[in-house]
């Protein structure tokens, strides 16, 4: 079975063969969701989609049965899932461009010999598709938007290069970002130098940590101990309990060991899910990443739009170097993890880090049993694999 890649408005090739199901199409390979799903039913079926590195399936038993449309978009608001999801059964080229907001990626074609039907009813929405994408005047408001949002982030940057000191960094920014501000902290050295500016600046933030529950003890004394020192509270966001079981049915308790695969989808059901959540709603999102960080990371500018996530990512420490930051962290007494003095350079849950040796790549202590290419957790890259969201 073929299908179109709505956001490209072409065919998309694909590794799923045909197997039948109710629909009589659903693609093997593929996570079938029915549109009569409850919550814990999408929970179940993020967990096993991501696990086995699948699209979500949503049948259309009828083209006229807007359930799927909701459940698409639940599936991106209220539960953040990244993924491909995917329009099966009885779809009809007139619901295209509904199917793209809502959330849909790619639709099943019985023929495609179809597709140019498909692409002219997607021709109207030359390149953004968010919010009545239907009206010609939403989209030219929706495409200034965007340009508005990018030449804002551009700004943004040049603004923050312009000064080297981190309390001004995150006054520049707290005014630039038009709305809630989050800060998303590992309490790593680098958050730690975060907070301590965002303390001196006096600038409000909703400060937050991913508590994957394998932290180190350290790193959670380092959140108490950081609360008392600067008076502020940091959120502890934990992940979902129901995509918590389920991966444990599925992979156990140290499937993250077993296979890249699984690794990523302990990632994604502790940290990436959370994270997509609690940022619902943010205007800006100020992270540690360091351009020394790695090669994955030596291109991260200070500021960027977000366009899946419809936030301006702010990283204030993108030019530092470690020197930088050990002098910055040692002439403010800024509190770190215990764990930085004995050989932990870049600190993530306590199965998956080890010290490193003098000398050694900063991140070769993370998932050190994987390759050194592509060591990401999924937090800092999902972004890159939807298509634009500026709502
Ligand atoms: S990771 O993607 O490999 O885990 P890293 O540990 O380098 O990331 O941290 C980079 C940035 O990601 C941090 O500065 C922080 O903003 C965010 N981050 C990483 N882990 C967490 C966490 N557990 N909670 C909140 N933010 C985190
Ligand atoms: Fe799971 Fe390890 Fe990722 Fe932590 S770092 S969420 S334990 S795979």
């Amino acid at each position: 079975m073929e299908h179109v890649d709505l956001r490209i408005a072409e065919l998309a090739s694909s590794a799923f063969a045909a197997s039948g199901s109710e629909t009589g199409s659903l693609p093997a390979g593929a996570t079938e969701l029915a549109v009569t799903a409850d919550r814990q039913e999408r929970h179940a079926a993020i967990v096993e989609a991501v696990l086995a590195g699948n699209a979500i399936a949503i049948p259309f038993a009828k083209f006229n049965d807007g359930r799927g449309f909701s459940l698409a978009r639940l599936l991106r608001s209220e539960h953040g899932f990244r993924g491909e999801i995917r329009a099966t059964g009885h779809v009809i080229p007139d619901q295209a461009l509904h199917l793209l907001r809502s959330g849909f990626d790619t639709a099943e074609i019985s023929d495609a010999d179809k597709l140019p039907h498909w692409q002219q009813a997607l021709s109207s929405y030359s390149g953004n598709y968010q919010m009545a994408a239907r009206n010609p005047l939403a989209l030219r408001r929706q495409a200034a938007l965007k340009q508005s949002a990018e030449s804002r982030a551009a700004d943004l940057g040049k603004q923050l290069a312009a000064t080297g000191d981190l309390a001004e960094r995150i006054h520049i920014i707290a005014k630039a970002v038009p709305g809630r501000l989050s800060f998303s902290t590992s309490l790593g050295k680098e958050d730690q130098a975060i907070l301590h500016a965002i303390h001196e600046a006096g600038v409000e933030a909703d400060i937050f940590t991913l508590d994957t529950h394998k932290h180190f003890k350290e790193t959670l004394a380092t959140l108490k101990r950081s609360e008392e020192h600067y008076g502020l509270k940091i959120r502890v966001i934990t992940p979902n309990e129901d995509d918590l079981r389920e991966l444990m049915a599925r992979d156990g308790e140290d499937g993250f060991r077993t296979s890249v695969a699984g690794r990523k989808a302990c990632c994604m059901i502790r940290k990436v899910l959370p994270l997509n959540r609690t940022l619902r709603g943010s205007a800006g999102w100020i992270t540690g990443l360091r351009r020394e960080q790695s090669a994955e990371r030596a291109a991260v500018e200070f500021a960027s739009w977000d366009a899946s996530l419809g936030l301006f990512k702010v990283n204030p420490l993108s030019d530092w170097t470690e020197e930088q930051l050990e002098a910055y962290v040692s002439d403010n007494n800024v509190p770190v993890n215990p764990l930085h003095a004995e050989g932990y350079v870049s600190i993530g849950c306590e199965p998956c880090t080890r010290a490193i040796a003098p000398g050694e790549d900063p991140r070769a202590g993370r998932w050190w049993w994987e390759n050194m290419d592509g060591k990401e957790c999924g937090l800092h890259i999902g972004g890159e694999r939807q298509l634009d969201k500026v709502a």
